[in-house]
């Protein structure tokens, strides 16, 4: 039997507003972030999901924090990270923001119009370094070549305890499927699990979640 522990999860896409009626998102489902909750919430740990809009239900028993742009949910990570023992950073983050909101909806006068990005904060990024975050870091990475070596390159950049890795330029796993196959990458070890569903591989990357978690004496 696990002790239960605080779980923050981040899924979904974020939506980044162009004005009152667009937006810039991706393709991500939240699937493989919900299923991580789903498992955890079962488990009898306290879940907190924060989460870009996706279709999918909130699974039971888990403190849900809806939010769109990468600002807000850079802000409810903020606050809501300091509870947690375990951090698990599954959203499909925008990159790039636009670099003003128009008031308006843009009317379609000109022949081209050029549209201004600046880049989102790193939230995963700033969990240990700004935020302070002392507890077990995990983040994933969809890569589309070098899977390995960009893995454990954001393992180090971002000072997380393990990355789940996993190539999205694959059409059978990944975005928006009920499947996926990962690469789990730790400091100390990489482990390949095989294919399997996203709801069965939420309960790998959770065993080694509270696996990190223990010897810092969270259990
Ligand atoms: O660097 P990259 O975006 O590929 O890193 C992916 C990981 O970082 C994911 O865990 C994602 O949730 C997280 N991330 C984040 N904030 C961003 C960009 C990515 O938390 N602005």
């Amino acid at each position: 039997m696990i002790p239960p522990m605080t779980i923050l999860i981040t899924a979904g896409p974020t939506c980044e507003a162009i004005d009152p009626v667009r937006f810039l998102t991706n393709k991500s489902s939240g699937k493989m972030g919900y299923a991580i909750a789903k498992s955890a919430a079962d488990q009898g740990h306290r879940v907190i999901l924060i989460s870009g809009p996706t279709n999918l239900n909130v699974p039971d028993l888990v403190d849900y924090i809806p939010v769109e742009s990468t600002q807000e949910m850079y802000d409810a990570v903020e606050h809501w990270i300091k509870k947690a023992d375990i951090a698990i950073f599954a959203a499909a983050v925008a990159d790039y923001q636009p670099a003003n909101i128009s008031e308006q909806k843009i009317k379609k006068d000109a022949e081209t119009i050029t549209l201004k990005l600046v880049k989102t904060p790193d939230i995963l990024g700033s969990a240990k370094q700004k935020f302070g975050y002392q507890g077990v870091l995990i983040g994933f990475a969809a890569e589309t070549e070098n899977l390995e070596m960009n893995a454990r390159e954001k393992l180090k950049r971002k000072g997380c305890d393990l990355i789940v890795a996993n190539d999205v330029s694959r059409k059978d796993i990944g975005f928006n499927t009920n499947q996926n196959e990962i690469l789990l990458i730790s400091a100390d070890y990489i482990e390949r699990p095989p294919k399997a569903s996203k709801q069965h591989l939420s309960h790998i990357i959770l065993e080694h979640a509270v696996n990190l978690a223990a010897p810092r004496g969270m259990d």
